[in-house]
């Protein structure tokens, strides 16, 4: 079951209700539009698989922080992975519980490290500076902290090198040539910390499974070798970085079931509790940026469709040369040639491409263009580039279905669409 799903006669539609309708009562553009019984599905997909096992899922917040989507998150039961002071900060304020956040970093500062020893989360240990912040933090909190030694594994992710995170040369992580002075320095300071487990994450978009045992056989072998030494580590916390369908291909990836028969054995043959850190897998499918197509144009050998969306809005493309499945939102006119297009925003430069070479057909001025699975880091990677204003986000209200029939054009947004968050610039 997907929230986005194309009629015979060709229109798109997000949980019931026509995209191309929608459009008609949201001023601003483009804008995200999700679908929240999606999130719930993904949490729930998560929540089977890991039945049986002790475990957290901690959701990595950098992928998408928008405040309902939080708040509908942590309700799911999810804890939250944080990146930087004030995604804990709004961690906080959302009300995830603290002993089920974590906090990530290799540039961690004293200040949010102290904020983090008071509320009680978890903390990564990912450098020998980062131990001495942590160590001061506690002693300026006066509280133990509860620390994890994130460890690179060095595992191929076979991703895009940006997202690539596990591999030796990579600025996160302890190597395992430095884990004995690691555990050497905890020892040394049993009244700031107490070790409670292990932490990798070898990256993002990965697809094969397999990548995810051979790092889970990495890690409980490196928990042995810490219990040996007498800690009573208990969590072993493989990272985020599930892969999903962007192609729209069809094509079988693995699903959290999957990751989770690769790596619960081990766990539960080490008696762990397992965390992992989703931020793609549990959003990136249930949003769409929803645009409009402000004309057509060719140069040279290129056909283009401009639309009002862009790099500033959705910067995937642009960055990682991403793929991102693109389809118009209303069935084109009969007569309308099929043709290849870059589908491009009105930013200023060449980089500003929302997908290359798009057998699309030739859409009329006007037309609804949406960029699919824009769920994970878009929003929240979006910039005010150009001056473009972040854009609206919204998801349809519980009671738009049978609304939806009586609905007067003009009549303002309230019972369509819930508004997710109107950016301030949004006023202006
Ligand atoms: N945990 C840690 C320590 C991470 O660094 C990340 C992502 C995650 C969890 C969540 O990974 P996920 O399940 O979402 O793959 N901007 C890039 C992705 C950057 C990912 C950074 N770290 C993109 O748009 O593809």
């Amino acid at each position: 079951q997907h929230c986005f799903t194309k009629s015979e006669d060709g229109f798109l539609y997000c949980e019931g209700l026509k995209v191309d309708e929608i459009m008609d009562f949201v001023e601003r553009r483009p804008f995200y539009l999700y679908s929240k019984p999606q999130i719930t599905r993904n949490v729930e997909a998560y929540k089977d698989a890991l039945e049986g096992l002790r475990s957290i899922i901690g959701y990595a917040i950098k992928a998408n922080n928008n405040l309902k989507i939080l708040e509908h998150l942590r309700k799911l039961g999810c804890g939250a992975v944080l990146v930087s002071g004030n995604e804990l900060r709004l961690a906080l304020h959302v009300g995830f519980d603290p002993t089920r956040c974590i906090f990530n970093g290799n540039g961690k500062i004293l200040e949010d490290l102290v904020l983090a020893a008071k509320e009680g989360v978890f903390v990564n240990i990912d450098s020998e500076f980062d131990f001495e912040n942590i160590v001061a933090a506690a002693r300026i909190a006066q509280k133990r902290v509860n620390v994890l030694l994130r460890i690179n594994p060095d595992v191929d992710p076979q991703v895009h090198p940006y997202v690539a995170t596990g591999n030796k040369n990579s600025k996160f992580g302890i190597r395992n040539e430095k884990l004995q002075w690691f555990l050497d320095a905890v020892k040394e300071h049993p009244n700031e910390l107490k070790l409670v487990g292990a932490h990798c994450h070898l990256g993002s978009t990965i697809t094969k499974v397999d990548i995810f045992r051979d790092a889970a056989i990495i890690m409980v072998n490196y928990i042995d070798q810490i219990r040996a030494q007498g800690f009573e580590v208990d969590y072993l916390n493989i990272g985020g970085g599930l892969g999903i369908d962007y192609q729209h291909s069809g094509a079988v990836l693995p699903t959290p079931r999957d990751l989770i028969d690769t790596v619960g054995e081990l766990v539960l043959s080490r008696d762990l509790n397992l965390i992992i850190e989703p931020g793609r897998s549990l959003i990136a499918n249930t949003c769409c940026l929803v645009n409009r197509v402000t004309g057509v144009k060719t140069n040279g050998s290129k056909n283009f469709i401009v639309i009002d969306g862009s790099m500033a809005e959705l910067i995937r493309p642009s960055l990682y040369n991403a793929y991102q499945h693109i389809e118009l939102v209303s069935p084109a006119p009969e007569d309308a040639e099929i043709a290849k297009f870059d589908v491009v925003g009105p930013v200023c430069e060449s980089a500003d491409f929302l997908g290359k070479d798009r057998k699309l057909p030739t859409p009329n001025k006007g037309t609804g263009l949406v960029v699919h699975d824009a769920g994970a880091y878009c929003m929240s990677m979006a910039s005010t580039y150009n001056l473009k204003m972040r854009p609206p986000e919204y998801w349809p209200s519980k009671q738009c279905p049978e609304r939806y029939s009586s609905w007067k054009k003009g009549g303002g947004e309230e019972g369509l669409l819930v508004v997710v968050t109107v950016p301030e610039s949004a006023s202006g």
